[in-house]
């Protein structure tokens, strides 16, 4: 298993990959339209800081990636990606993506009615850099993972950032569990995440930071 910076080489092999890497967690599958899906969760982060991404790959197969940003607020939030990916992409008019959106929509009114808060971007000086991760199920609980954060962690190091964050769900047993035993805590409340659901329940934003 190789863990290496992204190449520009690597883009049709990392959309494959986005797609397949969330198998069996909560985040398989968001609104289920892997165009818009990777316009606010891969793109960017290829278009914007490629020396922030890392893959892991085994016999010549990307296995696995960390997306990272070290400045976020030199990066377009996730709404604002969300939004352009939507006037772009209209995901709420697809057959397969509609059920999404209504859910959605129902969500942040009951929240409204019950003055619930409702997942929304990171905002916080202290932990400016954050980052994602995906391991395909072949290469998870052998290192792969943990190996992508150590080259994430060096290059904070190097970048001068003080600390990171992340935003995960609550009901991502596997993936907290993992982030704690790399350092990271949770922070903050945990709201809920409108339109989405993992096994027919609804879930949770939770937010991580770690000093660097
Ligand atoms: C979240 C994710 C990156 C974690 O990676 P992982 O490889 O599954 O997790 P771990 O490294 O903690 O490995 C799981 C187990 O293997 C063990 N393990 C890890 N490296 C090992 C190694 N080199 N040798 C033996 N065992 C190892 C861990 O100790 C852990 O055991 P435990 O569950 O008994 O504590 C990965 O599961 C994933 O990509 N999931 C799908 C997408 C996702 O949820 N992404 C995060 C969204 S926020």
């Amino acid at each position: 298993m190789e863990i290496r910076g992204f190449a520009d080489g690597d883009r049709a092999a990392l959309r494959e990959l986005f797609v397949r890497a969330g198998a069996d967690s909560p985040t398989e599958s968001l609104w289920g339209h892997p165009e818009s899906e990777a316009a606010v969760y891969l793109e960017p982060y290829l278009d914007l800081e490629p020396e922030s991404l890392f893959v892991a790959e085994s016999r010549g197969t990307l296995v696995g990636y960390l997306t990272g940003c070290v400045d976020s607020s030199a990066f377009p939030s996730e709404s604002e990606r969300m939004d352009q990916a939507i006037r772009r992409y209209r995901p709420m008019f697809r057959r397969r993506s509609a059920a999404f959106f209504a859910r959605s929509l129902a969500d942040v009114a009951g929240a409204a009615i019950r003055r619930a808060p409702m997942a929304g971007d990171f905002r916080g000086d202290r932990w400016p850099s954050h980052l994602h991760i995906n391991v395909a199920p072949e290469a998870r609980g052998i290192g792969a993972a943990d190996r992508l954060m150590a080259r994430w962690f060096e290059r904070l190091t190097e970048a001068g950032s003080p600390g990171c964050h992340l935003q995960t769900l609550v009901e991502n047993g596997r993936a907290v569990r993992f982030f704690e035993r790399m350092g990271f805590t949770s922070h903050g409340p945990e709201p809920l995440v409108p339109g989405l659901r993992y096994r027919g329940a609804r879930v949770h934003q939770r937010t991580m930071v770690r000093d660097t």
